[in-house]
């Protein structure tokens, strides 16, 4: 009997070679979130954190970004580069979390609060993004709301778990927003301790994403990219890891000595799994779903974004 397995590695296979084919055709670069599947991990020519992702697109020199991750991430992509064609391979990768805020919402809580400073999680949608002072992601929220005045009121948009864990490492005050990430807001402490009971001398790494009773027993916090780099210098070897299950690919690659436990089968995020490799051939022959942005926003949106790169 042929081995499942083997046979899917050989379509894997056919399929990366398209891919490659046509990025080289179309001068394209693929960029890839750490939650993205395995073979679409292989297949780009960049994976790495939403930071990273965002400094790869304003910086690329190809004709066109192909953003394999949800919709967020790829209209990012657009406002930092407009003269640039962006594609999604599926339109309807978005982020329940940047679903949770909306610029009218946040223009009328703006108005509530004189003086008010807005950061902006960029797991939000563009428009929400120009009504900001300045954008973050989990890399360098702790750093943006250090930078900010003092005198002045935070209003930290949309991950309240982002925001109260930014909150206690600088010590300012914010005032949050209702947001969270279903995935890592399903994160019990339950599911720590059960993971601890059968894994005694594991390192917990979470992500800020995660509730504050969660982060508060973890032994690392930090953006996927920086809990990679943890895990691979670590003089550990076992790790109980509480962010999306996406991440095991680059862990089980850069340490493939160490042993990698997910804190709950629950830390799976669908948007981030509706990439594949016959989806991303077909976007690339097609050159479509094409993300774009509104001049109007995407220039307001752009100063939010470019003040939170001048910082990091
Ligand atoms: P980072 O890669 O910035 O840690 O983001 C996590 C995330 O949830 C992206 O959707
Ligand atoms: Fe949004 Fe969470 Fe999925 Fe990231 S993992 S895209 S924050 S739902």
């Amino acid at each position: 009997m042929e081995n499942p397995r083997r046979e899917e590695a050989e379509v894997f296979a056919d399929w990366a070679e398209a891919v490659r084919k046509l990025k080289k055709k179309r001068n394209a670069v693929i960029l890839a979130h750490l939650y993205q599947r395995p073979e679409i991990q292989e297949v780009a020519d960049f994976v790495g954190d939403s930071l990273q992702l965002a400094q790869q697109a304003a910086g690329t020199d190809a004709d066109v970004i192909v953003f394999c991750g949800v919709h967020f991430m790829a209209e990012s992509a657009a406002i930092l580069s407009p003269e640039k064609i962006v594609l999604l391979s599926d339109s309807r990768a978005g982020c329940p979390m940047a679903g949770m805020i909306t610029a009218e919402a946040l223009h009328r809580r703006k108005a509530e609060i004189p003086g008010v400073q807005v950061v902006t999680y960029v797991n939000s949608p563009a428009a929400v993004k120009a009504e900001s002072d300045i954008c973050c992601t989990s890399a360098n929220a702790v750093k943006v709301v250090a930078a900010l005045s003092a005198d002045r009121p935070v209003l930290f948009v949309p991950d309240q778990n982002l925001g109260r864990w930014v909150s206690r490492q600088t010590g300012r005050e914010l005032l949050l927003w209702p947001g969270y990430c279903p995935a890592h807001d399903s994160l019990t402490v339950e599911d720590i301790v059960q993971a601890q009971a059968a894994h005694p001398r594991a390192r917990v790494i979470v992500h800020p994403e995660c509730r504050p009773e969660v982060t508060d027993r973890a032994d690392y916090v930090a953006s996927t990219t920086g809990l990679v780099k943890y895990a691979v210098e670590s003089e550990v070897n076992t790790f109980i890891v509480g962010t999306e299950e996406g991440i095991l690919h680059q862990l089980t690659k850069q340490a493939p000595r160490k042993e990698f436990f997910l804190a709950s089968q629950n830390l799976v995020c669908p948007d981030m799994k509706l990439t594949d490799l016959p989806k991303l051939v077909r976007c690339l022959e097609t050159m479509r779903p094409r993300i774009t942005v509104l001049p109007e926003i995407r220039e307001k949106a752009l100063a939010a974004l470019e003040r939170m790169l001048n910082l990091t």
